[in-house]
């Protein structure tokens, strides 16, 4: 099962580069910028990451990124996530990136941009990994402050295919960013958000109808409410589903009790991702591998979760051939 899992081609569909930022690689950029991180080392860093809820998650990655500043950091941080996947026979990647946590300590919008495209680009000629790149808006700032970000995006068109919308999903839901997602989606961006990962089957239904998602990230809440979820299903909208991340953030208590076979057998498109894998213990071949095993999902589930991927991707037909 292992072998078969490391040997399916993949595509990623909820990745947070910034989620991707290894120890060694955070400690080795805050020394060549002169930042002092608030840990001895990389073990009593990885020590911190005992999370209990997606705010205590959210403070320590906040805190990570703050040492990139250069456009080369996001590059490096950008190579490092392609050179790991491209050893898990991950063949297609769309990310995510939050602007709004580089803007607001004063580092260029574009300079985030630029330094994750160049190794998006590079990654696509050197290691054959298609691509897209996705612009989260931070849901605890206010939707001028996202319709502020928007504008700066419009003139990389050629370069973002996409919004989402992340960070501190209670208290904030999807109706307060309505207009912004109106707009983005007149500009001609696809459109997904986090809902339902700590929020409620309300927000999930807000995504829907208000920033009129093409899918939903994480969902798992979904599931409380049938109707709901049959609509779900109806409309063939993907969910993006993180198992570790679940475990790691309590969202689930113990991933045998992970709702992905339910997912299925209520005829959910469910793909599976790694979230934010230097966080989370795991990329995508161990997130396949650790869910397989706790829930005992059978060939046909894995390479069918597989194929959502590919099937849920923002490319063309002819692509989606080509890769699988
Ligand atoms: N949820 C919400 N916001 C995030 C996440 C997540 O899983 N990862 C990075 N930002
Ligand atoms: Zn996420």
């Amino acid at each position: 099962m292992k072998s078969f899992i490391e040997n399916l081609p993949k595509a990623e569909l909820h990745l947070h580069i910034e989620g991707t930022f290894e120890p060694e690689l955070m400690f080795e950029i805050a020394q060549r910028n002169n930042i002092d991180l608030p840990f001895a080392d990389v073990e009593a860093l990885r020590k911190a990451y005992d999370f209990s809820r997606l705010q205590d998650f959210l403070d320590i990655y906040y805190q990570g990124m703050n040492v990139l500043h250069k456009e080369q950091d996001f590059y490096d941080l950008t190579w490092a996530y392609l050179k790991k996947i491209h050893s898990q026979n991950v063949l297609h990647t769309e990310i995510f990136f939050d602007p709004q946590g580089h803007t607001e300590r004063g580092v260029a919008f574009e300079t985030a941009l630029n330094g994750i495209h160049r190794a998006l680009e590079d990654g696509r000629s050197q290691l054959g990994i298609s691509f897209g790149l996705i612009m989260c808006f931070l849901r605890h700032l206010d939707q001028d402050d996202a319709m502020k970000t928007l504008e700066q995006a419009l003139p990389h068109k050629d370069k973002i295919i996409g919004v989402g919308l992340d960070s501190s999903e209670l208290g904030h839901p999807p109706e307060k960013f309505t207009a912004v997602f109106e707009r983005a989606k007149a500009e001609g961006f696809h459109i997904v958000a986090h809902a339902g990962e700590e929020g409620p089957p309300e927000y999930v239904k807000q995504a829907l109808d208000l920033l009129k998602v093409e899918r939903i990230d994480h969902g798992n809440r979904a599931l409380e409410d049938t109707a709901l979820t049959q609509r779900i299903a109806d409309e063939s909208m993907a969910l993006t589903v993180c198992p570790l991340s679940n475990l790691k953030l309590c969202v689930v208590d113990d991933l045998k009790n992970h709702p992905i076979k339910k997912m299925l057998s209520a005829g959910l498109k469910a793909t599976i991702n790694s979230d934010d894998p230097a966080y989370f213990g795991g990329y995508m071949n161990e997130n396949f591998i650790a869910l397989a095993e706790a829930v005992d999902l059978t060939q046909v589930e894995i390479a069918t979760l597989a194929r959502n991927g590919f099937e849920a991707a923002f490319i063309s037909d002819d692509e989606k051939y080509r890769l699988t």
